[in-house]
């Protein structure tokens, strides 16, 4: 079991170059199976789910090599229509599969998916999306059976923009026969990275980023060179650790962008971020104001992979904030162990009520998933004496070594097997 051991109260300093976006990365490498052929893709992160994502593409009948966060893959011979249950099991990702398996042969086969333990993350909209595109489903023991000799193109309504729904629905249309209109479409800047990695396939998608997306599908893609974004989850979680730890830190490869919300809320509790271009300059200097209310919310709004992070940053601020979480009803779950460490937090009716605290206190807390993990890395930054981090695979899941990244701005952390 690994643990990260952290002596809290440095302030981060330096730079740090972030690393590519988990959540662009899984969808990008799961829409190569559309084509065949050899594809270079980089800046894609060295993370668990990125490994698994490329071992389920081998075992399909892919060849795969990751170095240097470059990833190259020949899609050729991918013949298989079964995701292998055991992968399955291990990421949730691997639902990204469906479409583009059951566009490129005609059928796919998966088990319920596993991943993340932050809620109950259905698939009901993946499922009557592809449904409605043609795909005939059947469920039985556990396993789900897609089946369509082309898939045809409709008009698809969300009842809720899932990130997901939207990417595999995204994926499964480029290669049907006629438009596909996703309406309630989410806008993340992820799903505009799928459209971007698609069209230079030779997809013809448009309108990625808004709440409409319409797909003419074509009748083959080809192979391409592709650079994936940067992650604005990343950036984020750096961008609190440095505020909260009074730090100054520069962050390179960033789409401040993409962290618009983020960033106003963060300079409203007196925080100074400046950008330029891929550039953010982040300087604390005073302790942070508290802020009334924050509402986790479907981009463009506040993202819930922020959530427990910018609650360690609260506990710390002065006066009260109020943070409701929408979209996963399971994400509380590190305010147990920020208790622990001295902060006081009350939760009621999915809204967290934080009064700012002087000071957190270093103590053993243990990550129950990867955000509320990366959350506790934040706390032990900041605490006095010394923070243990158990169960840091989950941290692993979405940031890569994160310790050595911390390291590199001068934080006091390191990683025990034990
Ligand atoms: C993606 C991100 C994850 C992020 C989340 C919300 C990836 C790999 N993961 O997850 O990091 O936390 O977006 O920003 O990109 N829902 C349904 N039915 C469905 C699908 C989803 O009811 O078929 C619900 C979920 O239970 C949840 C909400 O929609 O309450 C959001 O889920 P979704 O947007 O699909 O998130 P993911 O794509 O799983």
């Amino acid at each position: 079991m690994e643990t990260f051991t952290i002596e809290g109260g440095k302030p981060l300093s330096g730079s740090l170059r972030v690393h590519g976006a988990k959540n662009a990365a899984l969808p990008i490498l799961a829409a190569a199976v559309l084509a065949e052929g050899q594809f270079h893709i980089y800046d894609v992160p060295h993370l668990k789910d990125i490994e698994v994502m490329l071992r389920i593409l081998t075992e399909l009948g892919a060849t795969t090599s990751h170095h240097e966060g470059a990833v190259s893959l020949d899609t050729s011979s991918i013949s298989i229509t079964h995701v292998p249950d055991d992968l399955m099991g291990q990421m949730r990702s691997s639902i990204f599969l469906m479409g583009p398996l059951l566009a490129r042969l005609g059928e796919v086969t998966i088990s319920r998916p596993g991943g993340c333990a932050i809620g109950e993350r259905r698939i009901d909209l993946h499922l009557s999306g592809l449904s409605s595109l043609g795909a005939s489903i059947h469920e039985s023991e556990g396993y789900i059976t897609f089946r369509a000799d082309r898939l045809i193109g409709n008009n698809i309504f969300l009842t809720f923009p899932s990130v997901g729904a939207t990417e595999n629905i995204m994926m499964a249309a480029v290669l049907a026969k006629g438009t596909t209109k996703i309406l309630n479409a989410a806008r993340e800047p992820e799903i505009v990275d799928l459209q971007n990695f698609l069209n230079a396939m030779g997809a013809r998608i448009r309108g990625a980023g808004s709440d409409t997306i319409e797909i003419d599908g074509v009748d083959r893609l080809r192979p391409v060179t592709y650079r994936v974004i940067p992650d604005r989850i990343v950036t984020g979680t750096h961008l609190l650790a440095a505020g909260l730890t009074n730090g100054h830190i520069e962050l390179t490869n960033t789409m401040p962008e993409h962290l618009t919300a983020l960033i106003q809320l963060v300079q409203s509790c007196g925080v100074e971020i400046n950008t330029h271009h891929d550039i953010m300059e982040i300087k604390a200097h005073n302790r942070s104001r508290a802020i009334e209310r924050i509402i986790t919310s479907p981009y463009p709004g506040f993202p819930t992979d922020l959530q427990a992070q910018m609650m360690v940053f609260l506990s710390k601020a002065e006066g009260t904030s109020v943070i409701k979480e929408t979209v996963f009803e399971g994400r509380f779950k590190h305010v147990n162990e920020l208790a622990r460490m001295g902060a006081s937090i009350y939760v009621d009716l999915g809204s967290a009520f934080i009064r700012g605290v002087d000071h957190l206190q270093g103590t053993t807390v243990e990550a129950t998933d990867l955000r509320a993990g990366a959350a506790l890395v934040l706390a032990g930054l900041a605490a006095e004496g010394t923070t243990y981090v158990e169960q840091v695979h989950h941290i692993d899941r979405g940031y890569e070594r994160i310790e050595r990244q911390l390291q590199q701005l001068g934080a006091n952390i390191s990683r025990l097997d034990l």
